[in-house]
């Protein structure tokens, strides 16, 4: 099949929620005319067709289909490639939605849709009102005749949901009627997309429309988080941080419900023991921020396995391509000794209907890698994310994906400190990613 992508202009808002109701309804500005005419139809394509469309959030884009029809829902894991042993989300666009999938087709549930204080668990009471729409994901009881569609749940009792804060998302979950199921679009073991290029990039033929509303503010996916469970869980860091949460009424002893490699005792692993997730095709060798070498310690040994390793059976390069993704602290190149570096690409700044967005904000540097000879033996491709939390995390796996396909054999990573604000999300992504920790 044919992929297009179609371009959203968002020169005015998508809609908004209606006045005075809080986040009970969320209504679609008809004034924005091109806008509405491509998000009915893609909206009118989920609700009749079984192929996932492809839309921007404010995390990462997703993979959307009628969370209500399990024949919508799996040409997701069709088109993905991904195990169907694992829930998705459902994105809805408003409260109205949301407490209709809290109410069972009988009737019964959990409440009932009228009697609306009843239906949605206490705790999560202020986290919606703090945090939606935005990058958190909640998890509910799913009634005993569920209006979701079995493979959405994966055999679970409970549902994990959603309300986006991108107005694009909105405006199309509304106009589909329906809620979405939507996990990432990337490829399974893929990093995320974070622009409708990234999306092409893995999906190309194997379905129709994706939406491209530019790129993603966040770049990791929200945080999921367990209050029916006491004390509370995050079952997986993201967009929103520890620090809000914990600055919630009911969520001030929320317990860590995941585990990372930093913590099994582990680190630093074996080379090669590749976690498929978040991966690009190159070998990524992670330095924590504790690592006392950091970056200083890249030797051209590291370089040369990496490359051996990628290049058996492959007629391409005679030289290593080395990527480097740096953050707070690393020099240029991470120091390896390189001939002039020179801008290879540079960070796009895209235009959004009449508005400049700031797209990916780093540039790629590219220069010669050399020996202490000063003989070229490589290519360095270099990547500044910059010093802050939220600029990495936006940038990470844009930078990934772009140094895979300038194809890089190896990427060192700078990691940085997962204590404050979003970097948990950040590094739990890297260390995923990565086939060798340096701890
Ligand atoms: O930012 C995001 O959350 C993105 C965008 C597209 O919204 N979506 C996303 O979806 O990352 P997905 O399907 O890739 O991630 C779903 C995560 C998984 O970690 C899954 O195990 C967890 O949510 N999850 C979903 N439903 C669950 C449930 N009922 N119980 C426990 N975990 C659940
Ligand atoms: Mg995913």
């Amino acid at each position: 099949m044919e992929t297009r992508i179609l371009r959203v202009p968002d020169d005015r808002s998508f809609g908004n929620f209606e006045t005075g109701s809080g986040l009970e309804r969320w209504n679609v500005n008809a004034d924005n005319v091109e806008a509405t005419r491509i998000l009915r139809e893609a909206g009118e394509y989920l609700r009749t067709k079984d192929t996932p469309v492809a839309f921007p959030t404010e995390t990462v884009y997703g993979l959307g289909a009628d969370a209500t029809r399990s024949a919508s829902v799996r040409g997701i894991y069709t088109a993905k490639n991904r195990p169907s042993d694992n829930p998705l989300i459902s994105h809805v666009c408003d409260l109205e939605m949301l407490r209709d999938l809290l109410v069972g087709k009988d009737g019964s549930g959990f409440g009932s849709a009228e009697k609306t204080d009843d239906v949605i668990p206490w705790r999560y009471k202020s986290l919606i009102e703090r945090f939606w729409p935005g990058p958190l994901t909640i998890l509910l009881p799913n009634p005993s005749q569920p209006k979701l569609a079995p493979e959405v749940t994966a055999g679970l009792s409970t549902f994990g949901v959603r309300m986006p804060s991108s107005t694009l998302a909105l405006s199309l979950i509304k106009l589909s009627g329906v809620p979405l199921a939507a996990p990432s679009a990337n490829a399974s073991t893929k990093p995320s997309p974070t622009t409708a290029q990234h999306v092409k990039h893995d999906l190309d033929g194997r379905i129709e429309l994706i939406l491209d509303g530019g790129a993603c503010q966040v770049g990791v996916e929200s945080t999921v988080v367990d209050g029916l469970s006491d004390p509370p869980a995050v079952l997986r860091p993201g967009g929103l941080s520890m620090d809000e949460l914990r600055s919630c009424p009911g969520w001030e002893n929320v317990i860590k419900g995941y585990k990372d490699h930093s913590e099994n005792g582990q680190a630093p692993r074996a080379p090669g023991m590749k976690y498929k997730h978040y991966s690009p095709k190159a070998t990524v060798v992670l330095y924590e921020a504790s690592c006392q070498a950091q970056g200083e310690s890249i030797s051209l040994d590291d370089i040369e396995s990496a490359y051996t390793a990628r290049s058996q059976g492959s007629n391409g390069k005679s030289q290593p391509i080395v990527g480097v993704v740096r953050t707070q602290q690393w020099r240029q190149a991470a120091g390896l000794k390189t001939g002039e570096l020179r801008l290879a690409r540079a960070g796009e700044s895209k235009q959004n209907g009449d508005k400049k967005q700031a797209n990916t904000s780093y540039s790629v540097l590219e220069g010669a890698l050399t020996n202490s000879d000063g003989e070229t033996i490589g290519v360095v491709l270099d990547i500044d994310l910059g010093k802050d939390t939220r600029g990495i995390a936006q940038g990470l796996f844009s930078a990934l994906r772009e140094l895979d396909l300038l194809g890089a054999d190896i990427i060192f990573v700078e990691g940085i400190e997962d204590k404050s604000d979003i970097a948990e999300a950040v590094m739990n992504r890297l260390r995923k990613a990565a086939s060798d920790i340096r701890a």
